[in-house]
């Protein structure tokens, strides 16, 4: 049975440690001869069917700096524009490579997509749904910085924590580790659903409230402030105008806020960013995020060589 990327739920920690552990093996073949690589003729087809600029293309680098090629399905262009439908779209662009990434602003639209596809497939972000390789890259930053001792730390979630997938796919991902403490600071109405904070507090043994207001953050709980910008595309009636571009957020991250934060606090976002986080912050030492972004191009090498293992096949000629 051909092994999908979906969701975080698929995995078990010792995976998690195996991509992680992979990752330096993996890097060394930046600098091998690409005829020495099997999959010197394995394509990945990227098929974005949603804006993206870090997941499209460190996919495409990771690929490519694993000696293979990338193929790109451009929907603008594409026969969509005259009445081909999903599945056939899928069926047709998944017999010219190897490994199928997908984005889709729809939740839940890759259950079809497997249906009609001819190869593996890796989410890359469904709706407001899971962002699994995001995750996963969140998570390897975090133990980046801190080693096997992530596993105690504290981490504040900031912003639209209702409708952003990366915070939905790296909760998941950190109640593999029930001793880390979780709290939130959300946008007004982007709060955590009950079913998320219930999980919170059972998993990680929580009492004490989960959420802060901007005015009553505890500065020096936290080890990690994961940031997010307004996800304003998941409402219903959005376009996206010059208006919206400009649109204040409830609150800023800026200096003032990061200098409160504990001198060894690290500050994530999965990019791109808004207002919400001001780019006074970037010359800050606490600021992490650019870093968490370039890590994404190790970590997707990592990935797509787990998942065609997954398939039994191998990108790389160990
Ligand atoms: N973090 C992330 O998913 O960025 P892109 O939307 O640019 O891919």
């Amino acid at each position: 049975m051909t092994y999908h990327l979906l969701s975080i739920h698929q995995f078990e920690i010792k995976e998690i440690f195996e991509i992680f552990n992979s990752i330096p093996i993996i890097k060394k073949h930046i600098s091998v001869p690409i005829s020495r690589l099997a999959c010197s003729n394995k394509i990945i087809v990227n098929a974005f069917f949603e804006p993206s600029t870090r997941t499209s293309l460190s996919f495409a680098s990771a690929m490519y700096r694993l000696g293979g090629n990338v193929i790109t399905f451009n929907k603008e262009y594409s026969s969509i524009n005259k009445g081909e439908t999903f599945p056939d779209t899928i069926r047709t662009i998944s017999s010219f490579g190897d490994i199928l990434i997908l984005r889709h602003p729809e939740r839940g639209i890759m259950m079809k997509a497997i249906e009609n596809s001819q190869i593996p497939i890796i989410n890359a972000g469904d709706g407001d749904g899971e962002h699994p390789s995001q995750a996963i890259l969140d998570l390897y930053t975090i133990y980046h910085k801190f080693g096997y001792e992530f596993q105690t730390k504290t981490i504040l979630f900031v912003g639209d924590i209702k409708n952003s997938r990366t915070i939905h796919s790296l909760l998941e991902l950190l109640h593999m580790f029930p001793s880390m403490k979780i709290y939130f600071l959300p946008f007004h109405n982007k709060f955590p659903t009950n079913i998320m904070i219930n999980k919170v507090k059972q998993v990680h043994n929580q009492s004490d409230n989960l959420i802060f207001t901007f005015s009553n953050v505890k500065f020096d709980l936290f080890d990690i402030v994961y940031c997010t910008r307004n996800q304003t595309e998941r409402e219903s009636s959005w376009v996206m105008t010059d208006s919206i571009k400009h649109e204040k957020p409830d609150f800023i991250i800026n200096n003032y806020f990061v200098n409160k934060l504990n001198d060894d606090c690290i500050l994530l976002h999965p990019l791109p960013r808004n207002q919400e986080l001001n780019d006074d912050v970037d010359s800050n030492h606490r600021s992490y995020f650019f870093k968490q972004m370039e890590l994404g191009v190790e970590v997707r090498m990592a990935i797509l060589e787990f998942v065609m293992n997954k398939n039994n096949k191998s990108l790389l000629d160990l």
